[in-house]
């Protein structure tokens, strides 16, 4: 692919991707890596899940965990994409399917970018191919007309595709997966030609828990994928790590000052939205409503990072309750009044009694006050 971003020769894209982001930690891999390599993937397995978890190299090269959980899960997800069958991640909102897969792409092929997004308004031809219809008005069907998809090219270059948000697909439409995955080919009529899939060539699919039923996979679809869960932290400091690390890579890019990791501040958002989600307290002893919003990880990272935009450019540059509270308000109270009594009742139930927050106390009532 071609990008543009680039200023005097540097990078600059706000969101470079894995593959750019991550390129010496990917090379340093791809110098260490004796083992054997599945065809036209740039890494061995284990040094695909290396770069995943994290690890240190035998030359001190140090490379970052991208994705914090059991590590059973990403050597099941790698293995997978050296078999037929392809990949679907499935998880609630925020547990990193997104993430997981452009990092598994980056990884395998070195290309995160052959990626359909799926929506309800996803046509067949983003999936199989289109046309370019000056091309094809002109000259008529050729393939010099042809317009493929990011699968069709991930098929002829066998590389890894990626399918964002598969179950909002509408059925009939997803049903073009079918051939793709059973046959390995996709067949142009048009041309009375086909592509064939080579070897490097899968699919990395994610798909929402809660859209469950929405567009559920047809049993054909299922059959062709091999589904891993991704599950939420297990525990608040696993979530606190996650959050922290994040957090420090986003605050550099944005150019933010730097946080402690696991500071006062990422420590109580991460406690308040586990607990919430959960309905009960860390120590098991005091019940909780739930409020009706999601309050994933991926939010708790960007309430907190917001909190550091306000501290840097509104406060002394260190993050402290008052900045974090607004952002953890909004995340919380989606329905204005449902959601409201909810937050208050844990506020006043649990956060003013807690030994070391009556500064974060204070900074929650007086936002929720003034909305
Ligand atoms: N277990 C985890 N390990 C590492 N990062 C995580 C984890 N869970 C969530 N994240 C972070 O949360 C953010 C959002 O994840 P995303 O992939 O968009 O979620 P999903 O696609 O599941 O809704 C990412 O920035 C990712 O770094
Ligand atoms: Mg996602």
């Amino acid at each position: 692919m071609t990008t543009t971003g680039t200023v005097n020769g540097s990078n600059e894209a706000l969101r470079p991707h894995a593959e750019d982001a991550f390129a010496e930690e990917l090379k340093a891999l791809a110098a260490a890596d004796d083992r054997p390599r599945p065809t036209r993937w740039n890494l061995s397995p284990w040094a695909v899940a290396t770069y995943l978890l994290g690890g240190a190299l035998p030359d001190g090269t140090v490379i970052t965990p991208k994705y914090v959980g059991p590590r059973r899960i990403i050597e099941v997800a790698v293995t997978t994409l050296a078999t037929d069958r392809a990949l679907l991640l499935l998880g609630v909102p925020g547990t990193a399917k997104t993430w997981v897969s452009e990092h598994l792409a980056a990884a395998v092929s070195g290309d995160s970018t052959l990626l359909v997004q799926g929506t309800a308004g996803t046509p067949e031809e983003a999936i199989r191919y289109g046309w370019n219809y000056a091309q094809l008005l002109a000259h008529g069907p050729s393939r010099d007309a042809l317009v493929p998809s990011p699968v069709m090219r991930a098929m002829s270059e066998g590389r890894i595709a990626r399918v964002e948000e598969l179950t909002r697909i509408p059925a009939d439409v997803q049903d073009s997966f079918i051939t793709i995955l059973s046959e390995k080919t996709l067949p142009i009529p048009e041309l009375g030609e086909e592509t064939q899939a080579v070897r490097g060539f899968n699919v990395i699919a994610t798909a929402n828990d809660r859209d469950r039923g929405v567009n559920d996979l047809s049993s054909a679809l299922r059959r062709r994928f091999n589904t891993v869960v991704l599950p939420l932290p297990a525990t608040v400091e696993e979530e606190v790590d996650i959050v922290s690390r994040r957090v420090d890579q986003i605050g550099r890019s944005l150019e933010l000052p730097e946080v402690p990791a696991g500071a006062d501040e990422i420590r109580r958002v991460v406690t308040v939205f586990r607990e919430l989600r959960d309905g009960v307290t860390g120590d098991g002893r005091t019940k909780v409503k739930s409020p009706s919003g999601t309050l994933s990880t991926a939010e708790a990272i960007s309430v907190v990072t917001n909190g550091l935009a306000l501290a840097a450019h509104f406060g002394d540059g260190v993050l402290r309750p008052g900045d974090v509270a607004s952002g953890i308000l909004g995340a919380v109270v989606r329905d204005p009044a449902a959601d409201k009594v909810v937050w208050q009742e844990y506020l006043e139930t649990v956060v003013r009694e807690r030994d070391g927050w009556k500064d974060f106390y204070r900074a929650c009532r007086e936002t929720t006050a003034g909305r």
